[in-house]
């Protein structure tokens, strides 16, 4: 036998001020989709914000449900709207942060495990690595770039 380990590659940025341009305004975008989560339950609001290879930008964000699994994630909100405005296109990056009423966030957002899920079938109909990138409220940001650093022995369809 013998042991081995999953190495998660990420790069961490102190500041907004510190990514590129682009990614920057990706985060900003998420940041204001924030504002449209319906969030009455958690009072976790969280904004996602997705750039499409033709440059065009995605929002999305968290909609909850009375009936609670009936909800929606933003990250999940914004990536299959971009699917339904923009079929067949790749979608470069992915921008996620979370807000909420209660504390103020200072760790990056995490994305669930049906976001992940979801991002990798993203990744792999548009035959390149999809980068995410995640933040709190505020605090540091962290950059995976492709989906596979998130999902260690990803499941995926191979007859894609
Ligand atoms: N949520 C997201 O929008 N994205 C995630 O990756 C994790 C959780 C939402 C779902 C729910 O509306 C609230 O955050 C609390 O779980």
């Amino acid at each position: 036998m013998r042991k081995e380990q999953f190495i998660c590659p990420y790069t961490v940025y102190d500041s907004i001020d510190e990514l590129e341009p682009q990614d920057a305004e990706l985060v900003r975008k998420a940041h204001e989709a924030t504002h449209n989560s319906y969030a009455p339950y958690s009072k976790f609001h969280v904004g996602a914000a997705v750039r499409m290879a033709n440059g065009e930008i995605v929002t999305g964000n968290n909609i909850e449900n009375a009936a609670y699994p009936s909800g929606l994630c933003a990250e999940r909100v914004a990536l299959f709207a971009a699917q339904a405005q923009y079929p067949g296109m790749a979608v470069e990056t992915l921008a996620v942060v979370a807000h909420s009423e209660t504390k103020l966030i200072v760790e990056p957002a995490a994305p669930c495990g049906a976001c992940r899920q979801v991002m990798v079938e993203v990744e792999q109909i548009s035959k390149r690595p999809l980068r995410v990138i995640c933040q709190g409220e505020t605090g540091p940001i962290m950059v995976f770039d492709g989906i596979e650093s998130l999902v260690p022995f990803v499941f995926r369809n191979t007859l894609l």
